[in-house]
C-alpha cells in the first residue's frame, strides 16, 4: 500500500521544549527585543550590528540544545508515512533529529547571504560580523526572511500541503502570515490535527485539537496515526 502523505507545519513552539525562546510568549524574544529593529531591512540599516549580534546569539545558542522527543517522533515516522515539515523556525534541530525534507520558510541561522543578491547563500556557524563580506564583494547578513521581506518559499510549501493527506500543525500563534494561511490550503478530505498549548484555531474547521505541549501532544498523534 502507498504511504499516506503527511505535513507538519511548525512554529517555535516546536522548539520550545529544547529550550529555544518563543517570540510571542511570556518572556518570549519580542518582549525584549522590538521586531522592526532586530527583524526588518530597515532595521538593519539603521543598525547592523545590533542586528547580526542578535543572530549571533540565537546561532551560538543552536550548538548548545538539542532536537526534542517531539522532533524526534516527526522524524521517527518517516518510516511509515511520507513526512514533509514545513517550518517557520530558523534552528536545525527538525534535521538534527533526522527529518530528512524540512523547507524553512523564514530561512535558516545556519547560513549567511549576500545583502547585494540573495542566491549567494552559503553555511555559516561563525558569528557574522560587519565587514565580512561574500565573495561577490558585499556585506553579508543573516540568512532570515525578516519582516517586509518576500518569502520565496512560500509557493512551494502551499503545493505541499495541497497534496497531503494529512496536516497537523504544532506550535505556532498563527500570527504571521503568509505562513498562517498555508494550512488553509490543505484539501477537504485531509485530516488536520493541532498541537499546542494555547491553540489558536479561529475559522479552522474540523480540526482536532490537542491543547499540549509538543512532545505531549505528538505522543498522542503517533498513537492515533499508528492505529
Ligand atoms: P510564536 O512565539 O508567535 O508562537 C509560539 C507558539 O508556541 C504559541 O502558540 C505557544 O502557545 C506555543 N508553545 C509554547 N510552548 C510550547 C510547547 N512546549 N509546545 C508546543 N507549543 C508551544 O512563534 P511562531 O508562531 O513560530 O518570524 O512565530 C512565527 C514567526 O514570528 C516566527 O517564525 C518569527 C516570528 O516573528 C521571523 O522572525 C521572520
Amino acid at each position: 500500500m502507498q504511504k499516506k502523505k503527511i505535513v507538519f507545519i511548525t512554529g517555535a513552539g516546536m522548539s520550545a521544549e529544547s529550550g529555544i525562546s518563543t517570540f510571542r510568549d511570556s518572556d518570549g524574544l519580542w518582549e525584549n527585543h522590538r521586531i522592526e529593529d532586530v527583524a526588518s531591512p530597515e532595521g538593519f540599516k539603521r543598525n547592523p550590528k545590533l542586528v547580526l549580534d542578535f543572530y549571533n546569539a540565537r546561532r551560538k545558542q543552536l550548538f548548545e540544545v538539542e532536537p526534542n522527543e517531539a522532533h524526534k517522533l516527526i522524524a521517527q515516522l518517516e518510516e511509515n508515512f511520507i513526512v514533509d515539515i514545513i517550518t517557520q523556525n530558523v534552528d536545525d534541530l527538525h534535521e538534527r533529529a533526522g527529518s530528512t525534507k524540512v523547507l524553512h520558510l523564514h530561512g535558516e541561522l545556519r547560513k549567511a547571504r549576500s545583502t547585494k543578491n540573495e542566491k549567494h547563500c552559503i553555511a555559516w556557524d561563525a558569528d557574522l560580523n560587519e565587514g565580512e563580506l561574500c565573495p561577490d564583494g558585499h556585506q553579508m547578513r543573516p540568512h532570515i526572511v525578516w519582516f517586509g521581506e518576500m518569502v520565496p518559499e512560500i509557493e512551494n510549501a502551499m503545493k505541499i500541503v495541497q497534496k497531503a493527506d494529512i496536516v497537523v500543525v504544532v506550535g505556532t500563534s498563527m500570527q504571521v502570515y503568509p505562513a498562517a494561511g498555508l494550512v488553509y490550503e490543505a484539501s477537504s478530505n485531509a485530516d488536520l490535527y493541532f498541537i499546542d498549548p494555547n491553540p489558536n484555531i479561529s475559522g479552522m474547521q474540523k480540526v482536532k485539537v490537542f491543547a499540549k505541549t509538543a512532545t505531549e501532544g505528538m505522543k498522542e498523534l503517533v498513537e492515533i496515526l499508528m492505529k
